[in-house]
């Protein structure tokens, strides 16, 4: 056997039906006894009985890490149709977990492929499920997230407001939705491909910075391995630094060049990155700045989705006048 993956007691206490895994508890340093058996039901009282003994930690087989992903899945599925007491912040628990194990394999180009989109689908339909109509869930979401992997949370945080904008633009059709969402999910997974030192500085060479911008093409190339990849969503992940202006990257195409939904997560990607800290700037902005901020970037953002996604962010109510 290849060793074991810690599971928290959590995710297995809220799931209803068996559990498509064997779990272990780890007796002494090393030494693990099977305490559930694959495809049998479990007694979530039991898993309250262990949290009382301070069991926070179960493990399964790190072969089985592919069913804990399925597993994950199906969690989600019980949530956003109902059939599960998971609250919000352990609902986002467990999508960012997922996240993770979708990333790792996407990046890693496991051989699962996939089930990889169908990992990502899941947390793009809890993501809707999650905010509903209403963005106080959005920011919710954003402080529950706030100790996870700096990419992680930056991906399902620019999927969300990718989501919010997206229907106040007047787009419902669901596979639709799921593409930007999904296509806002895996924007930066180009990013894996980068050095991480170089996302830790904040005076860049040409040479470094060229090699950051360099990660919409590293992204399409990951991609590339997995399939249940629309065109739409490879747009996304090429277009998603391409400005109004024609001055984005890598093809500086301009305005009616740009796929509509590349614009829309250009703007919830902006918007992300000014209220969250980066490790190469200390200062984070408030929405209401970031907004202001994008806005006075004249010609980086579509003008007219930036004005739909202020009213948003500003809670439905009009739009501020033009400064100055
Ligand atoms: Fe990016
Ligand atoms: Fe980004």
């Amino acid at each position: 056997m290849s060793g074991y993956m810690p599971v928290t007691t959590k995710f297995i206490y809220y799931f209803k039906g068996p559990l498509p895994f064997d779990v272990y508890l780890e007796r002494s340093e090393g030494k693990y006894t099977k305490i559930y058996n694959k495809d049998s039901e479990h007694d979530p009282e039991q898993i309250y009985r262990y949290e009382n003994k301070e069991v926070t930690t179960l493990f399964i087989s790190h072969e089985e890490k592919g069913l804990y992903g399925n597993f994950l899945c199906k969690l989600m599925d019980q949530y956003t149709s109902g059939h599960s007491d998971l609250d919000k912040s352990k609902i986002i628990d467990v999508i960012s977990t997922s996240l993770e194990m979708t990333y790792e394999r996407i990046s890693t180009q496991n051989d699962e492929l996939e089930s990889n989109m169908a990992w990502a689908s899941q947390q793009v339909k809890s993501a809707l499920h999650l905010m509903e109509d209403n963005m106080a869930a959005a920011i919710e979401v954003f402080k529950a997230l706030s100790s996870q992997n700096q990419l992680l949370k930056h991906s399902y945080m620019v999927s969300l407001f990718s989501l919010v904008l997206a229907k106040k633009l007047g787009i419902h059709n669901p596979k639709n939705l799921m593409s930007i969402g999904l296509g806002a999910l895996l924007h930066d997974v180009g990013q894996t491909r980068i050095d991480p030192q170089l996302f830790l500085k904040s005076d860049l060479t040409t040479q470094e910075w060229d090699a950051i911008k360099d990660h919409p093409h590293l992204g399409l190339k990951i991609v590339d391995h997995t399939k249940g990849i629309s065109s739409d969503i490879r747009s996304i992940i090429l277009q998603h630094h391409e400005q109004y202006n024609g001055r984005g990257y890598p093809n500086r195409l301009n305005n009616g060049q740009i796929f509509p939904p590349a614009k829309i997560v250009a703007i919830a990607d902006g918007f992300c990155s000014f209220i969250s800290k980066a490790s190469y700037r200390e200062t984070t902005f408030t929405p209401e700045e970031a907004i202001k901020m994008m806005k006075d970037d004249i010609g980086h953002y579509d003008p007219e989705y930036l004005e739909t996604f202020m009213t948003v962010i500003r809670g439905n109510k009009k739009p501020m006048k033009k400064a100055g």
